[in-house]
């Protein structure tokens, strides 16, 4: 999967579209400006931690300009980027209770973006990895006037293109156009500002040996679930047992498990029955990576990718990751009957 060949994110997209004729330029142009956010919003999260040791604090920074939360930033930042190019219809954030209309002068395009402008936001003050997810859809309200809620509840196999940009010890960026069109990462060269290809065609390994969840909520979790963990805990796979990992950032925690294998999971509870990731901007759009490399993403029953969303934030539980490993907790699940 790591490769050599100097391929910037740009030539990647604008060669991945002479392979695909079906697909218009028009997605080349919202990767590209994707890229483009990408690596603005990575130098605001790495000057953060400065905001406050650079006397940034109050409202007001150096330049007179409001020190806004970074999820803000984030949000005002895409939609910047994106609102103009005549690309979409509609937008919707996680950090905007309704959707997003472009501004009345904008020409009106066919795609929906869907976005969680900053993953990860409780661990921003700790240093630790945060992200952004995003998922495209193309419209299904007729006529060519502004996108609709209908717009933006989609079944997430409908998905033109899923990604999500990684700002870690270095700032990835990963996209799929689903099945068949494989999974891309590109790593940010800050040395002169470009998305390199660093994962060419990434696929996830059948089985891993790494379990990601909260285990804070053991006492909610439904019992199937409590009989798969001890059963990792208990065996050997391979003469080792697994290992537990939990980042706390959703998109750190499923690009570990990409690359490394194995399942994360944030459950439906005792006390939150639907879990707290949501469908539509990090379920569905990490779904749609996961599969498109291999792997498998449930509500511990059914597809994530075959959920019909009825809500704009809706919740549901997930397990992502490794086939091997996703149909396994499945099996505990179902012969737990969903007991507590
Ligand atoms: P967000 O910052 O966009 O609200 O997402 C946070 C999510 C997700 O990134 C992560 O997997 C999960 O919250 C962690 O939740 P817990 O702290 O309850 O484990
Ligand atoms: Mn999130
Ligand atoms: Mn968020």
């Amino acid at each position: 999967m790591a490769t050599t060949r100097f391929m910037t994110l740009p030539r990647h997209i604008i060669e991945g579209e002479k392979l695909h004729p079906e697909a218009t330029g028009e997605l080349s142009g919202i990767l590209l400006q994707l890229g483009l956010a990408a690596k603005l919003i990575s130098l605001e999260v790495n000057k953060a931690g400065l905001a406050n040791i650079l006397g940034f604090t109050g409202d007001e920074n150096v330049h007179g300009e409001k020190v806004k939360k970074l999820d803000m930033f984030a949000h005002e930042m895409l939609i910047k980027a994106m609102d103009h190019g005549g690309h979409f219809c509609v937008m919707a954030s996680e950090e905007e209770e309704d959707i997003i209309h472009l501004p009345p002068h904008q020409k009106i395009g066919k795609y929906v973006l869907l976005f969680d402008p900053l993953d990860g936001s409780s661990n921003i003050d700790a240093n630790i990895s945060i992200g952004t997810i995003f998922s495209i859809y193309k419209r299904v309200s007729e006529g060519d006037g502004p996108g609709t809620l209908e717009d933006c509840l989609q079944q997430g196999y409908k998905q033109e293109v899923a990604g999500y940009i990684l700002y870690g010890s270095s700032t990835i960026f990963v996209y799929t156009a689903g099945h068949g069109h494989g999974v891309y990462g590109f790593t940010l060269d800050p040395a002169f500002g470009e998305f390199l290809l660093s994962h060419d065609d990434i696929k996830i390994p059948k089985q891993g040996r790494i379990y990601s969840l909260n285990e804070g909520n053991y006492f909610s979790w439904p019992k199937g679930l409590k009989d798969y963990i001890k059963y990792l805990q208990a065996n050997y796979f391979e003469g080792k047992p697994y290992q537990a990992r939990y980042v706390g950032s959703m998109v750190a925690d499923v690009h570990r498990t990409l690359l490394y294998g194995g399942i994360f999971i944030y459950p439906g509870d005792r006390r939150n029955a639907k879990g707290k990731l949501r469908l539509s901007y990090e379920c569905n759009p990490m779904s749609f990576i996961v599969e498109a490399a291999g792997g498998r993403a449930t509500d511990g029953k059914e597809r994530i990718l075959d959920k019909k969303p009825e809500a704009l934030h809706e919740r549901t539980p997930i397990y992502i990751g490794s086939e091997k490993d996703v149909l396994l907790v499945e099996k505990f699940l179902s012969e737990a009957r969903e007991a507590y």
